[in-house]
């Protein structure tokens, strides 16, 4: 995972619970770095499993709940960093549609060793989308807090259904309709 997954995650920590709960977590995990990320390194996924986890113990809130609400805060922090990239008339259903053909491609030109996901579009209307998510590491948890994100950013508000199609490879349907 890429660092900027990282130093976006440890800032949720600090500036939503605390920095003594940050210092705490990055001191007691078993990190391949040590706690200290910089924003174009690469880590470990399992990296990120060892802070949610123990996050998830110390405040006792579910590690997929952190997931999808680290999702919606990271959102905001990955479009301020790379407005550049969204076309200013886009709404979130463009967003979403253009993911894999304009988004994670430019993604890719910054940060060559990203390992991104893929979203093909199997339906698209002009407030529904409806694709399918792919990728290894299994994060549609994360997927479907930066969707919620996106709708905040966007100022509109949708449900996000999701349904696990096949395990290997890992594939969910994901269907996002405007309330
Ligand atoms: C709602 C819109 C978006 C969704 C649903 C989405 C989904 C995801 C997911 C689920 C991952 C985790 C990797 C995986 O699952 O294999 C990811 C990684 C990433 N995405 Fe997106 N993304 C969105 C928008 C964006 C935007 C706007 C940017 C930046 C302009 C961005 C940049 C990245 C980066 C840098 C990574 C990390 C790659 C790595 O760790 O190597 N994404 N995205």
């Amino acid at each position: 995972m890429l660092g900027i997954i990282f130093t976006n995650l440890v800032e949720m920590i600090e500036t939503t619970i605390s920095y003594e709960m940050a210092d705490e977590i990055l001191e007691e995990a078993n990190l391949s770095s040590d706690g200290i990320f910089t924003s174009v390194g690469h880590y470990p996924l399992e990296d990120v499993v060892e802070i949610v986890t123990l996050l998830s113990q110390k405040t006792e809130i579910p590690p997929d709940d952190l997931i999808f609400a680290f999702g919606k805060y990271l959102f905001v922090k990955l479009i301020e960093g790379h407005k550049h990239i969204v076309r200013p008339d886009a709404d979130l259903f463009d967003l979403l549609a253009e993911l894999d053909s304009n988004i994670h491609v430019e993604v890719l030109k910054l940060y060559p060793n990203a390992t991104l996901p893929t979203f093909t579009v199997v339906k698209r209307e002009k407030e529904m989308i409806d694709m399918i998510y792919q990728s290894p590491r299994q994060l549609e948890t994360l997927a479907s807090g930066l969707i919620h994100g996106g709708a905040e950013y966007f100022k509109t508000e949708v449900t996000v259904n999701m349904n696990v199609l096949e395990t290997s490879p890992y594939r969910v349907q994901l269907t996002v309709k405007k309330t």
